[in-house]
């Protein structure tokens, strides 16, 4: 894995464990998400509701958010975990991809109780084909 010592394993077992601090009292469905960086660190996110319902921010979101904010020279994704004690496979939604295709992500991981690992990797541009991104402006 590139530039990291993490493995993978690692990251969704941090993506389940943001899953616990979801605020989600109106849908009742808790995702977390924890994004591995190009060099190394890792970023967790969960999602977080509001009564005015259209504010809720995806957990993908709010680790991508995290991860802006932690360090400028460290925004480049290298892999997102994705974990839902509500859904396996939990997958991003379609302003997520979006949202994490600004940042170069290369890889997304899901739950996946078909597979002997448990998990599933996906190459991101499964995710998100043909996608438009800050180098096309
Ligand atoms: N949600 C996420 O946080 N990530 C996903 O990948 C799918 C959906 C949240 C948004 C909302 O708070 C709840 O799950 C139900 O849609």
């Amino acid at each position: 894995m590139k530039g990291a010592d993490v493995d993978s394993a690692t990251v969704m077992d941090a993506a389940r464990k943001a899953a616990r601090n979801a605020y989600a009292p109106y849908s009742g469905f808790r995702v977390g998400a924890a994004i591995l960086t190009a060099k190394g660190a890792l970023h967790a996110g969960c999602n977080v509701e509001n009564a005015s319902y259209g504010l809720g921010i995806c957990a993908e979101r709010s680790a991508a958010v995290a991860m802006a904010l932690a360090d400028p020279e460290d925004r480049e994704i290298q892999l997102v975990a994705v974990a839902s004690p509500n859904a396996a496979p939990c997958f991003p939604c379609g302003a997520c991809r979006q949202f994490l295709r600004e940042f170069g992500c290369k890889e997304v991981v899901v739950e996946d109780p078909a597979e002997p690992s448990g998990v599933r990797h996906y190459p991101f541009e499964e995710m998100l084909p043909h996608s438009f991104g800050p180098e096309h402006l």
